[in-house]
């Protein structure tokens, strides 16, 4: 049986043995952390590639794929040749993928007709890793028409890599990322957010946070239909994509809601709000980027449970809903985020950064709040989060559906500007009482005229 020397104070048997395997894999994860790997040569301090090869037949998956990752360190021809053989007989798709990987970071311009040919396997994750192999020679024009080839590939991921890498550095924006508009700072405009938002120029916003009408559920709003529900809040979305500064964020609070049942003859009916708009949001320019759950406690919610504790027969279960969705969506866009924050000033980001207890996971707890005018508003908490976690000081954030005012009152306390939108007068008058004398409050007429 071979002899795995990985350390002085290590040797292990290259066995099939299962409780070795745990620490073989300690020990291979260990190799990871030395530094300066990445050479020609064969040995380095007590490690040689030869250990790798040799680990490349064993029977458990995961110390086969160390064994490539740590292949792709040393850069010479009995290496790439040792994991090409090996690649053909590879079946797990994970350890092919870091087959092409480590080939790729060999740079060895003989594997591109190797990589070319992998263009067409079935495994989207193998497409991909042979492309960024032969990104490195892009200038070729072998490489180019190979690539130029896959641009219809069906595979979404692979589509998007593409797009960025062939076609010509796109403009990001002619408009200053962290420029706010005079004319929308800190503005209330009381009218239909259908009529307000195409008077705004385009990429006026860095952040929206809003919370939708739902439905006909609430007092404030009728819709003869949920289709027509649902196409209203399409196109104030679309409007919002056009509005939205490049590659910032739109976050969309809601959750399923019930109409009640007409009589005992029927049943009441659960629409899937969150669901439904995720659909259309994802057709029109917008990047999923999480689903936060804002969790409530039971008291406080609609008992619906209370027929089944009493008769607990199956089919008849109606749980008590605690939950809302956050979701967050991000404007499509060629950048990462990093891209965003570098525009700027750096005594800025130093002054938005969050430094007190946030969030860990994707489940936020908090009560709900309860407003002397308006049935459905934000808990200021909840706001807080937002803010803190998707905008920098500044910033300009929006709420097309302003209610009573929530969403401002938070903005201001905490240095950013805000633009709100509410139809009803009352609630206008509501957020005038919440936010105070010093925030411009204007008809749908005034704010033409600006
Ligand atoms: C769920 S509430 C928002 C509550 C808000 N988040 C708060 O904290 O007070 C939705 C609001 O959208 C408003 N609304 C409904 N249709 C509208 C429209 N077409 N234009 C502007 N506002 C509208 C309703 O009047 C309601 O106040």
């Amino acid at each position: 049986m071979s002899q795995l020397k990985l350390f002085d104070d290590l040797e292990l048997d290259i066995g099939s043995n299962i409780g070795n395997t745990k620490e073989l894999l300690k020990s291979l994860k260990k190799v990871g952390k030395i530094e300066n790997l990445n050479n020609s040569e064969s040995v380095i301090g007590n490690i040689t590639y030869s250990i790798f090869i040799e680990l490349l037949s064993h029977k458990i998956t995961a110390v086969r794929l160390e064994a490539v990752k740590h292949l792709g360190k040393f850069n010479n021809e009995e290496v790439g040749k040792s994991i090409l053989n090996h690649y053909s007989k590879e079946q797990d798709s994970l350890v092919r993928r870091e087959c092409i990987s480590s080939l790729g970071r060999q740079r060895n311009s003989q594997r591109i007709p190797f990589f070319i040919k992998e263009l067409g396997d079935r495994d989207p994750k193998i497409v991909l890793q042979s492309i960024r192999s032969l990104l490195i020679f892009k200038d070729r024009p072998e490489v180019m028409n190979a690539l130029k080839e896959m641009t219809n590939h069906p595979n979404e991921m692979i589509k998007e890599v593409l797009e960025i890498e062939l076609s010509p550095r796109l403009k990001r924006t002619k408009i200053n990322h962290i420029q706010v508009n005079e004319k929308l700072k800190n503005t209330v405009v009381n009218g239909d957010v259908l009529k307000v938002l195409p008077i705004i120029e385009e990429e006026s916003f860095h952040l929206t946070f809003t919370s939708p009408p739902y439905y006909n559920a609430r007092d404030y709003s009728s819709y003869s239909s949920y289709k027509e529900y649902l196409d209203f809040l399409r196109e104030v979305f679309k409007e919002t994509h056009r509005l939205t500064k490049y590659g910032r964020f739109l976050i969309v609070n809601t959750s399923p809601i019930i109409i009640p049942r007409v009589s005992r003859k029927h049943s009441s009916r659960r629409y899937p709000i969150p669901f439904d708009i995720h659909h259309f949001l994802m057709q029109d320019g917008w990047d999923f980027i999480d689903d936060i759950i804002w969790q409530k406690p039971e008291f406080s919610v609609k008992n619906r449970v209370g027929g089944f504790m009493q008769h607990r027969k199956p089919l008849g279960y109606k749980p008590n809903c605690t939950t809302e969705y956050i979701m967050v969506y991000r404007k499509k866009c060629k950048d990462l985020i990093d891209w965003n924050i570098k525009q700027y000033d750096p005594e800025i980001i130093e002054a938005s950064k969050v430094t007190e207890d946030f969030e860990t996971t994707n489940v936020w707890n908090i009560d709900p709040t309860f407003d002397k005018t308006h049935s459905a508003i934000f808990p200021e908490s909840l706001c807080k989060k937002v803010i803190q976690y998707y905008s920098y000081k500044r910033d300009l954030v929006f709420d097309p559906f302003g209610g009573s005012g929530t969403f401002a009152k938070v903005a201001k306390e905490m240095e950013r500007n805000f633009f709100l939108i509410e139809l009803n007068p009352t609630y206008f008058e509501r957020i005038i009482e919440k936010v105070g004398p010093k925030a411009n409050y204007q008809t749908l007429n005034q704010f033409r005229q600006l």
